[in-house]
């Protein structure tokens, strides 16, 4: 390992330690400028300042210095990267028939694979301008990769049913976004129905914070039917208006990184991922490590199940080629070469495996005090 200390990975990255000591704070880790960082946590605070970790740090420890400042990124590599979109809201508030509903009516018919099976997250055009959503299959895997300091998500869109308005979830739901500092458009779902009241939306949202705009608030509402497609298009605008308000970069000139949202290991083909680009662009041959799984990508496709070559910035592809099935918010890196990355997964998996024997013997040793 490298034995960095926030310090120098601070003054490396040029950065202020505070910057990365707030960082580690947000993901539950208390450090100082003194605080030796491991090989995970330099992972994951490379993503969150723009550095791609493209090149390996911890295995040469004679030229750390220079390897490191590859990975800093050049203001003028940064373009502008469409916007990662998440839905959330309480149970049945409409959160599947609106993600059904854009996908469904931002695809060309007739289009080559046309939409088949249900993926994690998938990309749609509005007026000319690309916006990824995230379809997690609930609060638990927000909250997972939130743990493991994956932000992927750009805008919540906070989904609030007319005619049952705030509930357990939208107030968690409220939390997930503030957590994670990401700002919130809410979705007045069901204003088709008879006994649909957005007022009273708007008013017991105000009551959590959520304040609408015409309030004097920051919060965009639009009133929609997620059912009939009713206000649809005014959500995406202003998804895209506050998407714009972000200034959203990622530098595209650089090998992959980015999170899984989500896998599963299919009969035929093995290890299947749905991954998000967050840094970089993907090719269809790349090594990549994701958590201790590796491999290199056998065929890489997008949301419709078209193959593709390359994939660049927010944009979402479904790949095979890992030896095992990856989590949901784990982070993956591609390396220059298939070798770095078997040596890279083999030394996590070495890691894991002392961590769990380490935890082991210290058990023991809380028994044998509770024996004396
Ligand atoms: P969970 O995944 O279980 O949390 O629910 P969800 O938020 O995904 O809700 P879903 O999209 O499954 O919608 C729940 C029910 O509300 C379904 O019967 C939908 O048809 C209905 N529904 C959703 N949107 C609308 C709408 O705009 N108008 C009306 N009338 N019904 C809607
Ligand atoms: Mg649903």
């Amino acid at each position: 390992s490298t034995q960095l200390s926030v310090g120098q990975l601070a003054e490396l990255m040029k950065r202020n330690s505070s910057e990365i000591i707030k960082f580690l704070f947000m993901l539950g880790n208390m450090s100082t400028i003194n605080t030796t960082l491991s090989d995970e946590d330099i992972e994951l605070i490379c993503m969150n300042f723009n550095v791609t970790p493209h090149k390996e740090i911890i295995i040469d420890e004679d030229d750390i210095e220079e390897q490191i400042s590859n990975r800093v990124f050049d203001e003028k590599d940064l373009v502008s990267r469409p916007p990662v979109v998440t839905i959330m809201g309480h149970v049945d508030h409409g959160k599947t028939t609106l993600l059904d509903t854009i996908r469904n009516s931002h695809v060309t018919s007739g289009e080559f694979g046309g939409i088949t099976q249900h993926i994690g997250a998938y990309q749609v055009s509005v007026s000319g301008k690309k916006v990824t959503f995230l379809d997690t299959p609930g609060h638990e895997a927000f909250t997972a990769m939130r743990a493991r300091g994956a932000q992927i998500t750009d805008i919540v869109v906070l989904i609030v049913a007319a005619d049952d308005g705030v509930m357990p979830q939208t107030k968690e739901s409220i939390d997930h976004a503030r957590a994670a500092g990401v700002p919130i458009v809410v979705a007045v779902n069901k204003i088709d129905k008879a006994g649909a009241n957005p007022e009273r939306v708007m008013s017991e949202l105000a009551n959590e914070g959520v304040m609408p705009e015409e309030w004097g608030g920051d919060n965009i509402f639009v009133e929609i039917s997620a059912r009939n497609g009713q206000g649809v298009d005014d959500l995406l605008e202003s998804i895209l208006l506050v998407a714009e308000m972000q200034e959203l970069k990622a530098n595209p000139k650089t090998l992959a990184s980015g999170t899984v949202v989500e896998a599963k290991l299919d009969k035929g083909r093995g290890p299947v991922a749905t991954l998000l680009i967050q840094q970089g662009t993907l090719k269809a041959a790349d090594s990549l490590v994701v958590g201790s799984a590796y491999g290199r990508i056998r065929k890489m496709t997008n949301d419709r199940g078209q193959e593709l070559k390359t994939a660049g910035p927010s944009m979402p592809v479904e790949i095979i080629g890992l030896n095992e099935v990856p989590q949901a918010g784990d982070v993956f890196m591609v390396y220059d070469s298939y070798k770095k990355a078997a040596e890279i997964a083999q030394s996590r998996e070495n890691k894991k495996i002392e961590r769990e024997r380490n935890a082991t013997s210290a058990r023991s040793l809380e028994d044998m005090a509770r024996m004396i």
